[in-house]
């Protein structure tokens, strides 16, 4: 990167230096020589909202890089974005740095005294709520690790200064949004009388400024302590004495806290088009599924040709797809450090072909004919934010974490002002038997101590020739990957420009229910298009919600950034 420290820059010049004497051919990874090829005219962010936006730019004008930026947004948000910005949830981030790509995994863990049985009665059946609303509900927090080992691997500013906007929101207060209310309010009744939610956010008010001393405190020990404050610390104190608080203890110890590690993994990498998409590895299955979507319409290609965007054939041909990959998903994904996942059959272009031609292009395939994967749709809940950076030495940061639903468990840790996720309802709660939501899941995703809960994030950054094109990610649970394959192929199929593509209409369909074609409430199905789909023999479904898509694609060198209208989001250039 163009912002090593100074010890590497000599490091890196005398090893460049040496590779020139011995006349070979100098391979010089993060290099600047890599990294000059691909400046840019100006950094971009697209944030969910105005502070995380205006964090990133201070940082980037401060001269810090784009990992500099996405730390500073992390925190930022989770002081301005408390439903979904966090400190104590997880996520993914995917990097591309100086022409190569990374991905680092910080998703929370389930505890050490977790079990697979933890949320089921005497008679075995899931006990309502359990796993999604108070101190059970808990997986161990990544985010702050996440954000530590993505600073130190290629921060080029302090972690101090990287904190310093969110402290600032955090002591200062930031203004709230109706729309934050709206969200608050429309979250809180599950919450009511089992835990502390009220006591932080009820005073929250549209309009008003909303001070967090205690979570200043926090993320100024933080920012002196760095990451082992927040596992080994006064806020893992904090954490861990909340977890005796409340009707339901948590399982949450000293150890798990301490022994949490994030993990660089390989990202998920093939080509589409003339671009290589760079996504998220299992513990999601967000990467594999967005792959399978973009390649099975490439061999589809003869059965798309001709067909207008958005029209009932485009969303049934686009609904055969999307079948295939639920039902992939159901059978194969879960922590890869605890299961076999065959990323690379389930991606292979022959798998892809095959499945690609199974498709009926006048109805839909009946559900028998869908092998394997019947017994499970979605689980995750779709509530989870996303933010997307470059700076002007042409590196990129696609970063996507989340509470799970908005405001995680609703429990707050006392003293240190931030919220806990309920993460631990990502897990299969009982394989084989229907949640709350009529979904079902699977033995791969089964909770053990210390694994990982499937997850759907998709972070994705798109190169061509070696240059960031396209960064890209959104909240919205199993909707997450079927939303970013509409607006890349929005976006290269079809020729619109990024912020118009975010405006189309969108529209999902998972397997099962059976036939069933869900619209969203930003754009509702017109009469004719509700007639179309019948015609071809779906039923349309209003689903409540759908993600914000915050994205920057890359024009020769200059950087478009777009915010997704469907939410408070914010985009800018930094020059
Ligand atoms: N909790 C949402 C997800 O991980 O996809």
């Amino acid at each position: 990167m163009n912002r090593l420290r100074p010890t590497c820059r000599v490091v890196r010049a005398l090893l460049a230096l040496l590779a020139l004497l011995a006349l070979t051919p100098c391979a010089v990874p993060n290099g600047a020589a890599a990294s000059s090829a691909a400046t840019l005219s100006a950094g971009a962010v697209a944030s969910p909202d105005r502070y995380g936006a205006l964090a990133a730019r201070e940082v980037l004008r401060a001269g810090g890089n784009a990992v500099d930026a996405a730390v500073a947004t992390g925190f930022a948000l989770a002081v301005t974005y408390p439903e979904a910005g966090n400190l104590g949830g997880g996520g993914f981030m995917t990097l591309y740095v100086n022409g190569h790509a990374y991905f680092l995994d910080y998703r929370e863990t389930a505890p050490a005294k977790a079990g697979a049985a933890m949320y089921l009665d005497a008679r075995g059946e899931p006990i309502a709520n359990l796993s999604l609303v108070g101190n059970l509900s808990v997986g161990v927090p990544g985010t702050v690790r996440g954000m530590a080992e993505a600073h130190r691997r290629f921060g080029s500013l302090s972690w101090a200064r990287d904190l310093a906007p969110a402290i600032r929101y955090a002591h200062r207060g930031f203004l709230v949004t109706a729309q934050l209310i709206g969200i608050r309010d429309d979250s809180r009744a599950p919450f009511e009388g089992v835990t502390n939610f009220d006591r932080s956010f009820a005073a929250m008010q549209a309009g008003k400024l909303f001070r967090q001393p205690a979570l200043a405190r926090t993320l100024e020990r933080i920012a002196k302590g760095g990451d082992q404050e927040f596992y080994e610390g006064p806020t893992a104190d904090l954490l861990i004495a909340q977890m005796a608080h409340g009707p339901t203890a948590g399982l949450i110890t000293r150890e798990d806290l301490a022994r949490y590690r994030a993990v660089w993994r390989e990202p998920v990498r093939e080509r589409w088009n003339s671009y290589e998409v760079i996504t998220a590895p299992p513990p999601s299955s967000g990467g594999i599924a967005l792959l399978q979507l973009l390649r099975m319409k490439q061999d589809a290609a003869p059965l798309f040709r001709g067909v207008v965007l958005n029209s009932p054939q485009y969303m049934h041909l686009t609904a055969e797809i999307e079948k295939r990959v639920f039902a992939d998903r159901a059978e194969y994904l879960g922590d890869p450090d605890f299961v076999k996942v065959p990323v690379g059959e389930l991606l292979s272009d022959e798998y892809l072909a095959r499945r690609a031609a199974e498709i009926d292009a006048s109805k839909p395939s009946p559900l028998a004919a869908i092998q394997p994967g019947l017994e499970r749709g979605d689980r995750d809940k779709p509530q989870t934010t996303h933010y997307s950076i470059v700076d002007r030495w042409g590196n990129a940061v696609s970063n996507t974490y989340t509470l799970n639903g908005w405001f995680g468990a609703g429990v707050v840790v006392e003293g240190a002002g931030f919220l806990l996720n309920d993460e631990m309802d990502d897990f299969s709660v009982k394989p084989g038997v229907p949640n709350q939501y009529g979904v079902v899941g699977g033995d791969a995703n089964a909770i053990a101590p210390y694994k990982r809960p499937l997850s759907s994030m998709t972070p994705t950054i798109l190169t061509e020739n070696g240059r960031v094109a396209m960064v890209i990610g959104t909240p919205g649970g199993s909707r997450i990957f079927t939303s970013l394959f509409q607006v890349l192929a929005d976006v290269y199929d079809f020729g619109l420009a990024l912020q118009p593509a975010l405006a189309q209409l969108r529209f999902h369909h998972q397997l099962l229910p059976e036939s069933t074609m869900f619209s969203e409430p930003y754009a509702p199905f017109d009469s004719a298009l509700v007639d179309g789909l019948a015609q071809r023999g779906y039923r349309v479904e209003a689903q409540d919600f759908n993600g914000d898509i915050e994205a920057i694609q890359i024009i020769g060198n200059s950087p478009l950034a777009a915010a997704d209208p469907r939410a408070r989001g914010v985009a800018m250039i930094v020059r």
